[in-house]
């Protein structure tokens, strides 16, 4: 017995040493532990946000790819960071044998690792403390690459610091000037002749410039410090509208309005405006021939919902985890991969939350939840 339990070890360790793909890493040790434990299926569940999403398995596919954390037993294990062992030794029932283990590194759980069904026989305390074992080498695993990635990303922002002070600012104040002569010229210039056509287009692509200037800026920030006032959302929802309208000339998407409600909120509006200004340029630049953005609002409880929803490329799974991380870019000539990054510091900033769904090829959803009074 001993013999496979260490080249089981030593495999695992060999991996963990050798890369720190998470994308690589994972689906080998499930594979070597489904071997070594002889369970049908091994899958493990990473958490992301208050999901639980499935990173890989080996076996039969799992009847969820994703959970709420808290939702049933496996949310549970993730959500309380306890271990559940099932071993119903005479049972004809499907699952007779199932070892739940949370992957923890420190007080942090970062999700769980699932064995079902051991071959014709049930897990012994050998097995658990196995299991338990390559569990928290796992665990080491995933927040060391946690760790190496937040360390790029620090510096990557330690460079955006140094603009901070002066570049971003000038590029804001000098566009600001530039947009108050492109407003007179707006004015001057006869509306149905192309020139005017041109003025627009101008006007619009120095919008994203200076979005992208404060965008720098806040990301720049060790805290962002949201500025609330109460506005009625339709005020952020016409500003989107007119900005939509310049947006479908230049890409293959239509932005169409679901606005069920039009309350008064507490919020800072131009954030919120380069949250939707990001997201609805991400659906355009995803979207295919005569594509479709659906942006919605409604009331949620206590919290507005906007849902930013298109039926463009999608997203690959594995990039799902990366999407907020400065920098992510993928897919895209001009990415600078700072639009998602601000997006989620500003949704903290408004004790929000935001969730992405998201199917290869047909779909992406991104829900914002912002609660109404501030
Ligand atoms: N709706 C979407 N459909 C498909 N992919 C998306 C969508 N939204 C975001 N992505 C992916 O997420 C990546 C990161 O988006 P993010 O907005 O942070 O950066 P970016 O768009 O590449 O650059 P920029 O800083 O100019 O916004 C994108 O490069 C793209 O691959
Ligand atoms: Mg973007």
């Amino acid at each position: 017995m001993k013999g496979p339990l260490l080249n089981a070890l030593i495999k695992i360790s060999a991996e963990i040493n050798s890369t720190m793909e998470l994308d690589t890493l994972l689906p080998d040790i499930v594979k070597i532990t489904g071997d070594y434990l002889k369970v049908r299926n091994a899958s493990i569940m990473l958490i992301d946000w208050d999901t639980l999403t499935i990173n890989c398995y080996t076996g039969c596919s799992p009847h969820h790819n994703s959970l709420s954390v808290k939702q049933g037993i496996i949310g549970d294990v993730a959500g309380t960071g306890t271990e559940y062992i099932v071993n119903k030794k005479f049972s004809s029932s499907s699952s007779k044998s199932f070892l739940a283990l949370p992957l923890k590194a420190g007080s942090k759980i970062l999700g769980v690792f699932n064995l079902t069904d051991k071959d014709e026989d049930y897990f012994d305390d050998d097995d658990v403390s196995i299991a338990r074992y390559i569990a928290s080498q796992c665990a080491l695993a995933i927040e060391r690459h946690n760790i190496y990635n937040k360390m790029r990303a620090n510096e990557n922002l330690q460079a955006i610091g140094l603009l901070k002070s002066s570049v971003a600012h000038d590029i804001s104040n000098l566009l600001a000037i530039a947009d108050v002569y492109l407003g007179l010229m707006e004015e001057e210039v006869d509306k149905s002749t192309t020139m005017y056509e041109y003025v627009k287009a101008v006007k619009s692509e120095m919008k994203r410039i200076s979005i992208l200037a404060t965008d720098m800026l806040d990301l720049s920030k060790d805290k962002l410090i949201a500025h609330k006032t109460k506005f009625r959302i339709s005020e952020l929802v016409n500003e989107l509208k007119l900005y939509s309208e310049a947006f479908s000339k230049n890409s293959n998407a239509k932005v169409e309005f679901n606005i069920k409600c039009d309350d008064e909120i507490v919020a800072d509006k131009n954030r919120l405006f380069r949250v939707f200004f990001n997201l609805l340029n991400n659906a355009g630049d995803a979207a295919k021939e005569n594509g479709r953005i659906i942006f919605s609002v409604k009331k949620t409880g206590k919290d507005i919902s906007f849902i930013v929803a298109d039926n463009g490329k999608g997203i690959r799974k594995e990039d799902i985890g990366r999407l907020f991380q400065p920098f992510f870019t993928s897919g895209k000539i001009k990415g600078t991969g700072l639009g998602l990054a601000v997006v989620k510091d500003i949704i903290e900033a408004h004790s929000g939350s935001i969730r992405v769904r998201s199917t290869l090829g047909s779909y992406t959803c991104f829900l914002i939840r912002i609660p109404q009074n501030g």
